[in-house]
């Protein structure tokens, strides 16, 4: 499938989305919002692929937030129709049966930070920058950030990001708790294509469910997601890839998973 404003690969059982505005720092218009709609539901689609990595084209910016020329002459609804988007396209990356990281090579500003705390971890370069400066243009975080950002670092971590608008280093981000590891700039691609082969190596049935695991029993009680749990760990009894595991790790050789 053609993409005007992504480029799209596959290979080795990772499927890498970059923004690719390098003119406008990668920022998300609503076109580029709905061909990462697309491209999401190809890789979903694709059974050879189990990782996704999302990133930003160029050596500045993974994306420097929603289209400020675009959002600039929007009417109430229309906003409204701009934050639903946004917050279809997260959730779609939530919930997708395929880990998703986030390589952030720049900025990551605004929609920017949004969409990699959507994403299921972060690796930032160090010249990563992270911030939430919707109110110095008179709006506020609109594609999930009042929620997603209190969530991963606490409500007053998130509300001085959100108030301020400060900007804050890759260094920072990763001491709140946002970004799991920093790379120099040069290896930030290599270092998460090696995690990302990691991950395509295991069950890739096991990985899913896990994913899911985690995502869903986030929102609910102990209780409730113990039991989610127990369900989802007793549907791996179902695969070949739980028989073919056990059976390669009692015969002391690297298991053959078919996704089955
Ligand atoms: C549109 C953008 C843009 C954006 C940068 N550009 N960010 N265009 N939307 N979000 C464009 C600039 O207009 C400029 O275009 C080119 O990219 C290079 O940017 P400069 O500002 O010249 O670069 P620099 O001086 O290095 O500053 C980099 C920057 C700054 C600090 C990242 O560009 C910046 O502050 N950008 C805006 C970041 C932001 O506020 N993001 C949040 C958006 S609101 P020209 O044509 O002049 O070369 C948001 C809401 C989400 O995300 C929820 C919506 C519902």
């Amino acid at each position: 499938m053609a993409y005007q404003n992504l480029l799209f690969d596959i290979a080795d059982g990772i499927g890498t989305v970059a923004v690719n505005r390098p003119k406008a720092l990668n920022a998300l218009n609503t076109e580029t919002l709905r061909e990462l709609q697309r491209a999401l539901q190809e890789l979903e689609n694709n059974p050879e692929v189990q990782v996704v990595i999302l990133t930003g084209v160029g050596d500045r910016s993974f994306i420097a937030g929603a289209d400020i020329s675009e959002m600039r002459d929007m009417n109430s609804l229309e906003a409204i129709r701009f934050s639903k988007l946004g917050h279809t396209t997260l959730d779609q990356i939530e919930r997708l049966g395929k880990v998703v990281i986030a390589a952030v090579n720049g900025f990551a500003l605004g929609g920017g930070t949004e969409i990699a705390l959507a994403c299921d971890f972060i690796f930032a370069s160090e010249n990563a920058k992270f911030g939430q400066p919707e109110v110095t243009l008179g709006v506020f975080p609109g594609f999930g950030g009042t929620q997603r950002l209190p969530r991963s670092i606490g409500k007053a971590r998130a509300k001085e990001l959100i108030f301020t608008g400060a900007m804050i280093s890759a260094e920072e981000a990763r001491d709140f708790g946002i970004v799991n590891r920093v790379f120099p700039a040069e290896s930030l691609v290599e270092e998460t294509r090696r995690v990302a082969k990691k991950i395509a190596s295991n069950g890739p049935i096991a990985v899913q469910l896990a994913k899911a695991s985690v995502d869903r029993g986030y929102d609910v009680p102990l209780r409730e997601g113990c039991h989610m749990e127990a369900v989802a760990f007793g549907a791996c009894f179902t695969t070949m890839d739980q028989k073919e595991g056990m059976t390669a790790f009692l015969e002391k050789r690297k298991p053959r998973f078919k996704g089955k």
